[in-house]
């Protein structure tokens, strides 16, 4: 008896693999569902002898780059492959933006971007590991979870 468990392979599409163990939903909550594509998640999905991790398949669809830039906040050693007629044609890591802009919010309630302005938030990344981002506007530097604050 087969006791491995297997995701299907997509035929065009986008593969999410290696997103952080727990994070898929907000992975998911990042591209939205349409109804275009077909969606298989694969949540605590064993990878290697003791590590896990999450899996996003999208179908017929291909990433935008604010998604991206949003995923390497949210899931940072993600590996995203596009496929193709079944075939891997593209496989990258994701790489931090030095800049996010409309993209984060920002955590100082005080600041212009917060007060119904029409200012976007900007911020520029000033550490990738780990990740702070600074507010161009207030200064306010922001890591862990308030840097996952997604707009
Ligand atoms: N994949 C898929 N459909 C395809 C081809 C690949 O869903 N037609 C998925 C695989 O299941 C895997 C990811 O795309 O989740 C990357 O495929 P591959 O590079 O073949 O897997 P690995 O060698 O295991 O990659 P890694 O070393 O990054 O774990
Ligand atoms: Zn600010």
């Amino acid at each position: 008896m087969d006791k491995t468990l297997k995701i299907s392979k997509i035929k065009d599409g986008t593969v999410i693999d290696h997103i952080p163990d727990g994070k898929a939903l907000k992975v998911l909550s990042i591209l939205g569902i349409d109804r275009g594509s077909s969606i298989s998640i694969g949540i605590h999905v064993q990878s290697g002898k003791i590590n896990f991790k999450d899996v996003v398949k999208i179908e017929n669809k291909v990433l935008e780059k604010i998604e991206l830039d949003k995923i390497s906040l949210i899931a940072g050693s993600a590996t995203i492959s596009i496929i193709k007629n079944y075939e891997i044609i593209e496989k990258f890591s994701l790489d931090l933006p030095s800049t996010f802009r409309g993209i984060v919010k920002c955590s100082n309630q005080n600041c212009i971007t917060n007060a119904g302005e029409p200012v976007k938030s900007e911020f520029i990344t000033i550490s990738t590991d780990p990740i702070i981002l600074k507010c161009i506007y207030c200064r306010k530097e922001m890591s862990g979870n308030e840097a996952q604050n997604l707009i």
